[in-house]
């Protein structure tokens, strides 16, 4: 194929494809990412984070994004990751290594990733369960804690569910991790970016932050952080932690690498770097409070609605479900008018989530195919 025929060709399937800013992307993490990043991450398409000998400026822009983090969440080290499933593997790959251990606690709301990174390194995970709030109950882990202190690897909390957004209790669960000397990894994959905003205006209670007892946070910038897909971030609170991190690779210049990759995207890191210069601390704020306020706008508009419940959201997820009509038939027709909703399973039902991409006119526009669908599924149920 000549290159204006592929060109061609990719132009079409492009057209075909969704965009964010179609207002149709409505229960996916992922989200348009920054033109400042997109230059970025093009820019240094050919970079290799992994070798940084032959690539300083991925040190370069490392360390940067690091000394951003530590004023975010205080003095850590780390490095920029594939997203929150390997910043997770990574995560329990240092405490079993660090421990010698096997067991991982963490509340049934844990993300898949965590229940994955358990399988692929061999660790063994104790659920525990979560209270009406979908929040962890820090008196439960303490027992459990208490009673297999010897046996544990690490605690896994979240801080911003992927179901319901909610956070577990943060501070608590790091005063046991420090009192009996834990491991304690925060899975802030999703809600990483929006915490210390939201607890800085108090909205909420918690805090995100290297507490006494933290010993390693995830957090994506290719969710709420606006860089392209692959960006994540591994934070450790010490170069001790980090250390476990690091293999041999004798043949590089550099001599060892960090992570699960080998060759990894030094593009990524530019458009980490990138994103946190254009944005910086108030920026994300911005954007976190706009994302809040499409949420409840969302919230307000859908309890209006006869028979839809739906709970108020803590970080920028509305969950909802109809009385009578199954969320299974309702993704489906959403699906035919061309939404992508997902699923919250634990409680059969569908939450959208207000990614910085979603607007209050995509929100009206949702509703109003929304009580279409409601009035055509009642019609049908009165008929049949
Ligand atoms: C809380 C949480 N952790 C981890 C992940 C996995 O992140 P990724 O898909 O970037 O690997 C997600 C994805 O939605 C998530 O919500």
């Amino acid at each position: 194929m000549r290159e204006i025929e592929i060109i061609r060709k990719l132009l079409e399937i492009y057209n075909k494809t969704p965009k964010h800013d179609g207002g149709y992307i409505l229960g996916s993490m992922t989200t348009k990412p920054d033109s400042i990043a997109v230059y970025a991450y093009n820019l240094f398409i050919h970079t290799n984070a992994g070798d940084t000998k032959i690539f300083p400026a991925i040190e370069y822009f490392s360390k940067e994004i690091i000394d951003f983090m530590s004023k975010l969440y205080g003095k850590c080290t780390g490095f920029v990751t594939s997203g929150g499933t390997e910043s997770n593997i990574i995560a329990l790959y240092v405490a079993r290594e660090k421990t010698r251990r096997k067991l991982i606690i963490a509340p049934e709301t844990v993300h898949h990733s965590v229940i994955w990174a358990a399988h692929l390194l061999g660790m063994e995970i104790k659920n525990v369960p979560v209270n009406d709030n979908h929040v962890a109950d820090a008196r439960l882990i303490n027992q459990i804690v208490k009673n297999k202190k010897d046996d544990i690897a690490a605690i896994v909390i979240t801080a911003g569910t992927t179901e319901w957004g909610t956070i577990d209790p943060i501070e608590e669960v790091a005063n046991i991790a420090y009192r009996y000397g834990i491991y304690l990894h925060i899975d802030a994959a999703y809600g990483g970016l929006f915490i210390p905003s939201f607890y800085s205006k108090g909205y909420i209670k918690t805090n995100l932050k290297f507490f006494d007892g933290v010993s390693s946070i995830s957090v994506d910038f290719h969710k709420n952080g606006l860089s392209p897909i692959p960006s994540g971030l591994i934070l450790f609170r010490d170069e001790e932690l980090l250390s476990y991190a690091r293999r041999e690779l004798p043949y590089t210049l550099g001599k060892y690498q960090y992570g699960l990759l080998g060759t990894r995207p030094g593009g990524s890191v530019a458009a980490v770097w990138a994103v946190i210069k254009k944005h910086g601390l108030e920026g994300y704020t911005t954007i976190a409070e706009r994302c809040l306020d499409t949420a409840l706008y969302l919230y307000e508009k859908l309890s209006k609605i006869n028979d839809v419940i739906v709970w108020k959201p803590v970080l920028p997820i509305v969950v909802f479900k109809h009385k009578t009509i199954d969320s299974e038939n309702l993704l489906d027709n959403l699906l035919s008018h061309g939404y992508y909703i997902y699923r919250a399973p634990s409680i059969d039902g569908l939450r959208i989530v207000v990614m910085p991409h979603v607007t209050r006119e995509h929100i009206d526009r949702f509703i109003e195919t929304f009580m279409k669908i409601l009035k055509e599924e009642a019609g049908q149920n009165n008929n049949g």
